[in-house]
Parts: structure tokens; C-alpha cells; sequence
């Protein structure tokens, strides 16, 4: 008989012997943290945040956990941010979270995801004539990390709720930077000192809830109110879509589900694309052999309308899939065990111990990845050797049932974005980035930087 290898139980990573155990350093200066777990051999390391918790980094386990939320449940985030996304896709689970699923899924494709292109190509393209123009007349500076968080919510707002956030939405761009900061807040108090108390913030977190709330629901009864009579929906965008999609039962959602929803895809596709994007920028600021062919791949690229686009831009995309693996925006994805289990690498996790599923560890092992460290987005074209790279090795969207929604969507919006920026100017940072951890892992600082001229 064959007796099974022990099971692996990891390593403590130095340091973390604070009352805080390893939390300060995680806020303070995630990549150097997470640099001393990727210098540690094997699939996990322990830490102390201050619970305890592992590091994972094996493709294997963060598959296997992520296939089974009813083993591997999301624990406390989903209370915590149910005032936020309430009955929404994300906060579900089982057969309600299957058929939310089943609801949003049309609005990503089709027609919707033709009137998403066409929305994110005539914004990116009117960012470049601008940048262009600045770069022109000597006037250059921008700060990277900002221009991208606009330009993705504007998108978001326009793509899920018709609204054009310069002109009659300024006050949800305002609530969503706002509650995206206290969301979290909120959640590094309650995970480092949990204790309901009330907080001075409470105020500003309900009431940026609640602009965001009559925003959303103004913008569903205004394209209510446009329909032309008789019409019970159609398929012209994300909005027309969800205002006509039936639920479980067959019946039209109720407003503040479909507030819910719509809050839900703005909030989740935003930061997280503006994120990839400001680093995709970045590097490719210090990678000139990428960024030229990008260039050359921007201009050639026909001028075709709709989803399409995409296919003319496969450097574009690998550039900004490259960066995903080396700064993924959810560079943690927690979850944690109903169960003792032992997972596919043999790492043994006790029932309840905090499992932080690291797309960042992942992206950067040297046993999945060659020059790992390395920028090199010719790993992901499709007639890479020996085989293309593949997001399902370090699942910087998730995995199983939670994957991301918007994965296609972000890839599109990455690829049209950086090609459009790179043919309009050569983009200079003032200083190399420092990575800092807030929802999602970015450059600190508004990142500034000088435009030139392509
Ligand atoms: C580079 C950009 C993006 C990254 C890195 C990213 C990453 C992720 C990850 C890791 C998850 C899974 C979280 C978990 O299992 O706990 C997720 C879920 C989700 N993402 Fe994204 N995302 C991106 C863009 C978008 C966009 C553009 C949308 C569009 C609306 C979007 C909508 C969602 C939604 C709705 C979920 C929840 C899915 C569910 O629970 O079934 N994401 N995303």
C-alpha cells in the first residue's frame, strides 16, 4: 500500500511579532510583503493579519478552492458589503447567485457588447486627441493614476446607466471615489479590530451609498420613461437589457434589485480596469521594445467598428494581460475553509483559517512563468512557444463560479485604451512607481507624469 505524503503545513513568514502580526506591513508595503512570501519555497506561507492566514500560490489550489464556495465560503466580506451591493450578483450564492448570473450575462455580449466598444473606442480616442493636443503645445503634465479612474468610470456610467458623468453626473463619480476609499477602510478596522462600534465615517459611508443609489434609480427612470409606449425592452445596451431580463420567477426585476445590480457592475468594473491600466502605462514607459510595437500595431490597426476590434490588437492585449500578471488589481482573493481540508499541493488548512489566494505569488512563480519578473507580453500572443501563457495559471479574474463577469469587457476596454493612448503620445513618469494596497493593489500618489508627442 501507498501511504500518502504528509500533508505540508506552511512555513511562518518572518517578522509580524506586533500584537498586529503581519497587518501593518501588508498596508503599509503589500509588495514587500509579498516579495518575502514569493522568496519562500513552496505553495504557502503562513502569516498573521493578525488571525491566522496563508499566502497561496499553487494555480492547483486556488482552483480547487475557488470552485467550491460551499467548502470554501467568502466569510465575512458579505455582510460587511451587503449596503453596498445588497441583493447584486455578488454577494449571492447557489442557485440565486446561478441565475444572477444567467440575468447579467446577455448585457456582456451581442449587441450591448457592440455599444460597449463603440462607447469605450470614442472615449479613449477622445482622451488621446486631448493628451495629443497638451503634448503639442507643451503643456503635458497629467497624473496617470487619476486620468484612468476617470476614464473608467465615465465608461462604466455610460455603458451600464446611459449617464455621462461630466455633464449630468458628477456627484457619482464623487460617491463612488468616496465609498471606495471607506469601503476600504471599513474593512481593514473590522478585520484588525473588530468591535461595531460606530465610527466618525458611518455619515459619509451612507450617505455616498445613497447618491449612488439615486443616481442609479434616476438613470433607470429616465430610460423607463423613454421607451416609446408599448415597448417592454429591447437589446441596445446593458440598461435596455436588464430593464427587460426576467428573474427565477419569470417576472421583471424590482427596482431596487435592479439598482443593486447595476451598483454592482459599476462599483466591480471600474477600479480594478483603471488599476491594470495606470500600470500597463507605466511599464511600458520602461519597456521601449514593447511600447514601439505597440505603437506599430496601434496604427496598422483597421479601423473596424464593434468587438472585432479586439483581434486587431493582440499585442494590445497582451501588454495589458502582462501587467495583470505581474500587478494583478486583486492581487488577494480571500476565502476560508467550513472544513479541515488538505489541498491539491498538500497543504494542509485548519477549518476557519484566513486563506488569502494570491493571483500576485502566482503570476510571479518561476516554476509556471519563465523571467518572471521579466515584461514579456509576447508570452500571451497564440502562436507563443511553447504554449501561450493562461490567465487560469495565476486567475487574476477569479476562477469557478465568482469569476469575473467583466473579464472580456476589461480586456477589451485594456487593449482599446492603451492602443489609442500609444498612438497619440510617449507617456514619461516622473518617478517608478511604489505599489500600494487599497481594494486593489496601485501606484501610489496620483503617479504624474509629462506627455510627448508619439
Ligand atoms: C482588470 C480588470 C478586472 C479584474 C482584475 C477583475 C477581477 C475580478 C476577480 C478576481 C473577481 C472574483 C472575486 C472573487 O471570487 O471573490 C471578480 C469578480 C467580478 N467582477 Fe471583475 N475584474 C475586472 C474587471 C471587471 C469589469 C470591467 C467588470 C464589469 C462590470 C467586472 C465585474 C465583476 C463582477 C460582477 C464580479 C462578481 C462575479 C460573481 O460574484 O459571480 N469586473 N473580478
Amino acid at each position: 500500500m501507498i501511504t500518502p505524503p504528509a500533508p505540508i503545513v506552511p512555513p511562518l513568514l518572518p517578522g509580524g511579532t506586533g500584537p498586529l502580526g503581519h497587518a501593518p506591513l501588508l498596508l503599509a508595503d503589500p509588495v514587500r510583503l509579498l516579495a518575502a512570501a514569493l522568496a519562500v519555497p513552496g505553495p504557502a506561507v503562513a502569516v498573521r493579519l493578525p488571525g491566522p492566514a496563508y499566502l497561496l500560490r499553487d494555480p492547483r489550489d486556488l482552483r480547487h478552492i475557488l470552485a467550491d464556495p460551499v467548502a470554501f465560503p467568502r466569510a465575512g466580506m458579505v455582510p460587511q458589503n451587503r449596503p453596498v451591493f445588497g441583493a447584486g450578483v455578488m454577494l449571492r450564492e447557489g442557485a440565486g447567485h446561478r441565475a444572477a448570473r444567467a440575468l447579467l450575462l446577455p448585457a456582456f455580449h451581442g449587441e450591448a457588447l457592440a455599444a460597449m466598444t463603440r462607447t469605450i473606442a470614442t472615449r479613449a480616442e477622445a482622451l488621446a486627441a486631448d493628451w495629443a493636443a497638451r503634448a503639442a503645445r507643451g503643456d503635458g503634465r497629467v497624473a496617470l493614476s487619476r486620468a484612468m479612474a476617470e476614464l473608467a468610470l465615465t465608461i462604466a456610467a455610460e455603458i451600464f446607466l446611459g449617464l455621462d458623468l461630466a455633464g449630468d453626473a458628477p456627484r457619482l463619480g464623487r460617491a463612488v471615489r468616496q465609498l471606495q476609499l471607506l469601503m476600504f477602510k471599513r474593512a481593514t478596522a473590522a478585520e484588525l479590530a473588530p468591535s461595531g462600534a460606530a465610527t466618525p465615517e458611518d455619515a459619509a459611508y451612507r450617505a455616498a451609498i445613497a447618491t449612488m443609489h439615486e443616481t442609479i434609480a434616476g438613470a433607470i427612470a429616465r430610460r423607463r420613461a423613454a421607451w416609446p409606449a408599448g415597448r417592454s425592452g429591447g437589446g441596445a445596451d446593458a440598461l435596455d437589457l436588464l430593464l427587460a431580463a426576467r428573474d427565477e420567477r419569470g417576472a421583471t426585476l424590482r427596482p431596487d434589485r435592479l439598482r443593486d445590480e447595476l451598483a454592482t457592475l459599476i462599483l466591480a468594473g471600474h477600479e480594478t480596469t483603471a488599476t491594470a491600466l495606470t500600470w500597463s502605462l507605466l511599464l511600458l514607459a520602461d519597456n521601449a521594445p514593447a511600447r514601439e510595437r505597440l505603437v506599430a500595431e496601434a496604427r496598422s490597426a483597421p479601423a473596424v467598428d464593434g468587438p472585432g476590434l479586439l483581434r486587431a490588437l493582440p499585442w494590445a492585449e497582451a501588454c495589458f494581460l502582462e501587467t495583470l500578471r505581474l500587478y494583478p488589481p486583486v492581487y488577494v482573493i480571500q476565502r476560508r475553509p467550513r472544513r479541515d481540508a488538505v489541498l491539491p499541493s498538500g497543504v494542509a488548512v485548519g477549518r476557519g483559517v484566513g486563506l488569502l489566494l494570491a493571483p500576485y505569488l502566482a503570476g510571479r512563480d518561476p516554476a509556471t512563468f519563465a523571467d518572471a519578473t521579466g515584461f514579456l507580453p509576447g508570452r500571451w500572443l497564440p502562436d507563443a512557444t511553447p504554449v501561450p501563457a493562461s490567465t487560469a495559471s495565476f486567475a487574476p479574474f477569479g476562477s469557478g463560479p465568482h469569476r469575473c463577469l467583466g473579464e472580456g469587457l476589461a480586456r477589451l476596454e485594456g487593449a482599446l485604451i492603451l492602443a489609442a493612448l500609444a498612438r497619440a503620445v510617449r507617456i514619461v513618469p516622473d518617478e517608478p512607481a511604489r505599489a500600494v494596497a487599497l481594494v486593489t493593489l496601485l501606484p501610489a500618489g496620483p503617479v504624474r507624469a509629462t506627455l510627448h508627442p508619439a
